[in-house]
């Protein structure tokens, strides 16, 4: 059986100085991309679906789809709820079977983000579940693709917090604020590496960077060198795929839906394949 929870398909990653790769999926289509790839290189990979993405699919069915179609896969896979706003969320989340789920309470004072992800820890174990919190605000919005953000330093993640966060809390895996954003960035990205290191030498947890696209090879493989365990990508599988579509559209030949489809997802696979191997799973030296 493929599925795997979070501390499980992170627990090598600090060790032998990789991270895994975490994709959301906001239909079917985006989910077959993701797995055929992690299939394709005998990878471990992440599928995520954050709250803000519910809107596309019918959760109820997609959740249940997406265990049976991994848990089919020889790979070892998460299935995550990415960004859950809420413990409404995340207990429906646990409910319908997330392998591990995410509380971002990193919007609300220090002390009742606390509060709120040792509840969803106390809840997650009872399913057998990982949890991820957030400490820090990655600036931007998922789907926001108006205008890019730009990172602001005074939503970083304060390393001696992030300690007595990760005690206090007993989550699996914490995701730090150094200098992403979500969604298209404004300027080009810098990385607070010195304080990622800091965060590192007072954590045990595997560390999570949100805000994955627009970064360079060079940005993921020192992130990853000073500690980051997981990468999340959204913005840049999706407007990947739509870029795809729109040069296959403007080529003017007679088309069906299984074109566009197909050549999306093509253009999703050459993402996520480029991407894990840069994250630099041990696994890849055979590939
Ligand atoms: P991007 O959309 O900027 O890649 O961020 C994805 C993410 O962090 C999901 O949680």
């Amino acid at each position: 059986m493929a599925l795997v929870t979070l501390e499980e398909i992170l627990r090598s990653t600090r060790k032998e100085k990789y991270a895994v790769g975490s994709f959301n999926a906001a239909n079917h289509s985006m989910a077959e991309a993701i797995l055929s790839v992690s299939e394709e290189l005998g990878l471990p990979v992440i599928l995520g679906l954050a709250e803000v993405q519910f809107r596309y699919v019918d959760l109820e069915r997609f959740v249940p789809y997406l265990r049976q179609r991994i848990e089919g896969m020889a790979t070892p896979v998460a299935l995550h709820l990415d960004h859950g706003l809420s413990l409404e969320t995340v207990y429906r989340g646990l409910d319908l079977g997330f392998s591990s789920v995410m509380i971002d309470a990193s919007s609300f004072p220090y002390e009742e983000n606390v509060a709120l992800t040792r509840q969803v820890v106390r809840r997650a174990r009872s399913y057998g579940a990982s949890v991820e919190a957030e400490l820090g605000q990655v600036g931007g919005g998922e789907g926001n693709l108006e205008q890019g953000t730009e990172a602001d330093a005074a939503g970083y993640t304060d390393p001696s917090q992030a300690r007595d966060f990760v005690e206090n809390t007993g989550i699996d895996a914490l995701a730090v604020s150094i200098g992403t954003v979500h969604g298209p960035f404004k300027g080009k990205p810098r990385l607070d590496l010195e304080r990622l290191a800091e965060i590192r030498s007072l954590v045990e947890v595997p560390l999570v960077l949100h805000g994955g696209s627009g970064l360079s090879e060079d940005d993921f493989r020192r992130a990853v060198a000073c500690g980051i365990s997981k990468i999340n990508v959204f913005t840049e599988t999706s407007l990947g795929a739509a870029g795809a579509l729109r040069e296959l559209l403007a080529k003017g030949t007679p088309l069906g839906y299984p074109d566009l489809t197909t050549a999306a997802e093509k253009r999703i696979r050459d993402i996520v394949r480029g991407q894990l191997r840069v994250f630099g799973t041990p696994a890849l030296k055979s590939v």
